[in-house]
């Protein structure tokens, strides 16, 4: 799906600079590299690079048109002769073409934000969509969503400048990390369905305290249109306030919400399985993701889709077909040990999630976290690590191993709530850590690898699975 000149200038509001020869274009590019014959590139100024600087590379490569906000200088454009659009920002210009897609294509928008969960929801609304159908048509083949964490400024206008007209469905993922980025990309997505999954100390470094992160997660709500639908989880304080005061459609879930799940069964590294109820019937589920999160993250998802109508059935076929997404609760055998991999990321409340999944879990041997920094948590990270000692003591595991620059505090906190300072140990390095695991590490073993991104935990598991047996 292509842009004529018109749409580009009504979408954006920009200006003629320079009248090329074609008035029809391609898709929509930022990464010059990317661009083909015809493409239109949107010239983004980064914190890094500035794409103004790649203008010649993707004209070489075949663009049609230029979205720029900056003079374009003395350059000899005749040869190649593009169009050339000129706005006042070409972040805010590369938004509004996503909006203008999104009103054009029209598909039902579920937009999914929160502390935590929200890749994981994501997947579980889009696995739930190939099984159901909106006014007899089938959706498989007909919903998009977000790849890997494309949920940002540039990521979400992305996502949705792939609608294409059969899609009938996008599930998008909005993340944040300072204020006001939510209302904008509230504006460009225009959702049907809004969720916050949960509110937790995440990215205090931009949002100060939970009450900022409640606040900028609330704008997804605050800032629906008319149309828009509140799922709302009655398990999270916050969450259940911002839909409280939320005056639209709601829909809610959670122990006690319009859809909701009972009966919980843990299967250990297996998952979990639940009754869901929802619209007066019900559906055993086997969900194949371990932790008691996934059924929060799975209620969620369900209550989605029972917005847009989808059946239980479908509900059930969904969720029972998501797999562990790499990097996120990932089990796997190690020489007889067995490894949840979760260092994708890493805040208070996911760490907690983690640590339970883990104490969860049958296991003959002995139970061991290997934890890194939590990053971005402004003034309260030691605060914040020191609880996270206190909360892996309190968890019983038989071993700590630990990685960054907080592991003191960590330390602190697991010794002052009475763990064993022999059990807690301090690596220098990530290898130095794979080494100390090695050593300990027994068959029946179950070890857990978390931290923030920054961190790269899963480096030290790398490291551990090609160590000899
Ligand atoms: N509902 C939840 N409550 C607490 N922790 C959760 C929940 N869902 C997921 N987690 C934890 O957070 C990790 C990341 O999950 P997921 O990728 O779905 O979240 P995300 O919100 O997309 O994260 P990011 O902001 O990094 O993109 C999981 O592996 C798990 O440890
Ligand atoms: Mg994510």
């Amino acid at each position: 799906m292509g842009w004529t000149r018109e749409e580009i200038l009504a979408a954006t509001g920009g200006e003629i600079l320079r009248l090329g020869r074609q008035s029809v274009f391609g898709d929509v590019v930022t990464d010059s590299q990317r661009a083909v014959r015809r493409s239109v590139f949107v010239a983004l100024q980064g914190q890094r690079v500035d794409g103004h600087a790649f203008l010649d590379d993707a004209l070489r490569r075949g663009a049609g048109c230029l979205v720029v906000h900056k003079k374009l200088g003395n350059r000899k454009l005749n040869r190649v002769n593009p169009t050339v659009i000129k706005v006042e920002d070409t972040l805010k210009a590369l938004g509004d073409l996503a909006h203008y897609r999104r009103q054009r294509v029209a598909p039902k928008v579920m937009a999914i934000t929160g502390s935590n969960g929200k890749t994981t929801t994501k997947e579980m609304v889009a696995s739930i969509c190939r099984f159901a159908a909106i006014q007899g048509l089938p959706l498989r083949g007909r919903v998009l969503k977000t790849e890997g964490n494309y949920n940002n400024l540039v990521g979400l206008p992305l996502t949705l400048l792939r609608l294409a007209s059969r899609d009938r469905v996008a599930v998008v993922e909005l993340g944040t990390s300072e204020p006001g980025e939510i209302r904008r990309l509230t504006e460009i997505a225009d959702p049907d369905f809004g969720i916050i999954t949960s509110v937790a100390p995440a990215h205090l470094t931009g949002l100060n305290t939970l009450r900022g992160v409640a606040r900028e997660k609330g704008a997804l709500f605050r800032d629906m249109g008319p149309r828009g639908v509140a799922v709302v989880n009655l398990d999270d304080p916050w969450t259940r306030r911002l839909g409280k005061s939320f005056k639209g459609g709601k829909i809610t879930y959670g122990t006690k919400g319009e859809v909701r799940g009972e009966k919980l069964k843990a299967l250990g590294e297996k998952g979990t399985e639940f009754t869901l109820r929802a619209g007066g019937g019900r559906r055993r589920v086997r969900l194949r993701l371990p932790g008691v999160h996934n059924v929060s993250n799975a209620l969620g998802a369900a209550a989605m889709a029972y917005g847009l109508g989808a059946t239980l059935e479908a509900m059930r076929r969904g969720l029972e077909a998501v797999k562990p997404i790499p990097m996120r609760m990932a089990v796997e055998k190690v020489r007889g040990i067995g490894v949840i991999n979760d260092a994708y990321n890493a805040n208070p409340a996911s760490m907690e999630a983690a640590l339970k999944a883990l104490a969860a879990i049958a296991c003959k041997g002995n139970r061991v976290a290997v934890l890194g920094d939590m990053l971005e948590l402004g003034r309260q990270a030691s605060k914040r690590h020191y609880e996270l000692g206190q909360a892996v003591a309190r968890s019983g595991l038989d071993h700590l191993y630990l990685l960054g620059q907080f592991a003191p505090e960590v330390r602190r906190g697991a010794l002052d709530q009475g763990m064993d300072g022999d059990r807690v140990t301090i690596g220098k390095n990530h290898s130095s850590v794979a080494t100390l695991l090695h050593r300990q590490a027994k068959r029946g073993d179950w070890f857990l690898f978390k931290g923030s991104r920054g961190i790269g935990m899963e480096k030290v598991l790398a490291t551990f699975r090609v160590m000899g047996g």
